[in-house]
């Protein structure tokens, strides 16, 4: 069977890696020739505002999927007519406007940010009388990895914030003193059947993604299935969905979802019976699913800019190595690694370890 998939970067990469055991062939569709998944899968190399190019992926596939969710709608649109599309166009399509799928949330009764929606400066400054402060700006589109975002502090703050997102249709959320930011990790089959892998811990620096710890028994894991199910149904999803929320005490609030496979999911590859890219793929191929359960504590540490020395790293005890041959660049992601271990002491020694070299790579490339 032939996956399409939309975008080439490294979650169509690490879904190719999980589908060539199965006999499940990956094709992307990505306008960069140099993509990082090209090695492992067959490219076409388009835009997806280009027909040409979403014929010839269509024509080259059984069915498609995404690891992107800002793809334009008509691109969504013309493959469904043509393939199955999963997740459906309406789960990718809530996902690319911050005001829809808050409302979404809201209409399942899901808790979130006390949150309005703002298209001008004057509506701004009404806003932040509703929200209080601090606050954050979002723009309702493309924003990821924190950017399109902006953290208001006073009254006096709001023209400089308005100009920083460039004036475009944004949402403004009360800030949320989380105790933590946990995600939720699910995949649902084509029959309707929902599994979620246990709770993650997630940890940013400078908005991206940093260090993910899975969290064994959370006393929080039920009320976020519980939440991520509502989810899941309403949106008649199929593939794997990633819920983001933030813990407030006992309680969770909705930031985001993102229908596709996450960063936060990473450690599931070493770290789970299954990963989150094995079970992707064997809902989009309307296959059984996998056992969701974590092997043992694991933890996931992301290389963002530069990569610590493969030799030192491959010594850290339960340590493993994912690269995605991409060229470094400040503040992109280049790689990952799992750690696993038996207990989570011995995890956190070996989260620290990866750590420490990770910021010692960052000191000497800072003096190159
Ligand atoms: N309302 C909020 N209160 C507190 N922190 C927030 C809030 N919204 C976003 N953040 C912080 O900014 C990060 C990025 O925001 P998010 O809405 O997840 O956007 P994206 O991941 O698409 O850039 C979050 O993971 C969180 O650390
Ligand atoms: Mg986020």
């Amino acid at each position: 069977m032939r996956i399409g998939i939309l975008g080439g970067g490294q979650l169509a990469r690490m879904l190719a890696l999980a589908g060539h055991p199965l006999g499940l062939q990956c094709v992307f569709l990505e306008s960069a020739p140099e993509a990082c998944a090209a090695p492992v899968g067959r490219l076409v190399t388009g835009a997806f505002k280009a027909e040409a190019a979403l014929a010839d992926f269509a024509a080259a596939i059984d069915v498609v999927t995404t690891e992107l969710e800002h793809v334009p709608l008509a691109a969504l649109e013309y493959l469904a007519q043509r393939r199955p599309l999963l997740p459906g166009s309406r789960a990718i399509a809530l996902a690319q406007d911050r005001l829809l799928e808050k409302d979404l949330f809201r209409r399942l009764q899901l808790p979130t940010a006390h949150c309005v929606a703002v298209d001008t400066l004057e509506e701004l400054v009404c806003a932040m009388a509703e929200t209080g402060l601090p606050a954050v700006l979002k723009t309702r589109h493309m924003g990821y990895d924190g950017k399109g975002q902006v953290v208001l502090r006073e009254t006096a703050d709001a023209a400089a914030a308005w100009r920083a997102v460039g004036g475009v249709p944004c949402l403004l959320e009360a800030m949320v003193p989380f105790d933590r930011e946990v995600s939720v990790i699910a995949v649902r089959s084509r029959e309707g059947e929902c599994r979620f892998w246990p709770l993650t811990e997630n940890r940013h620096r400078n908005g991206i993604l940093s260090v993910s710890r899975a969290l064994l028994q959370d006393p929080l894991q039920m009320l976020a299935e519980d939440y991520c199910r509502r989810l899941l149904e309403a949106l008649d999803y199929v593939g794997v969905l990633a819920l983001e929320l933030f813990q407030v005490g006992d309680s969770l609030l909705a930031n985001e979802y993102a229908p596709r496979v996450h960063n936060s999911g990473h450690w599931t590859i070493e770290g789970a019976v299954t990963s989150q890219f094995e079970n992707h793929l064997r809902a989009v191929a309307g296959l059984p699913l996998g056992a969701t359960d974590a092997r043992g504590a694991a933890a996931m540490i992301n290389f963002v800019g530069q990569v610590p020395e493969r030799r030192e790293l491959l010594a850290v005890a339960g340590a493993h190595l994912h690269l995605y041959g991409k060229r470094p660049a400040h503040g992109r992601k280049l790689g990952h690694a799992t750690l696993c271990a038996v207990s989570s002491a011995l995890l956190e020694q070996g989260v620290r370890t990866v750590l420490q070299l990770t910021q010692y790579r960052e000191k000497e490339s800072a003096l190159d």
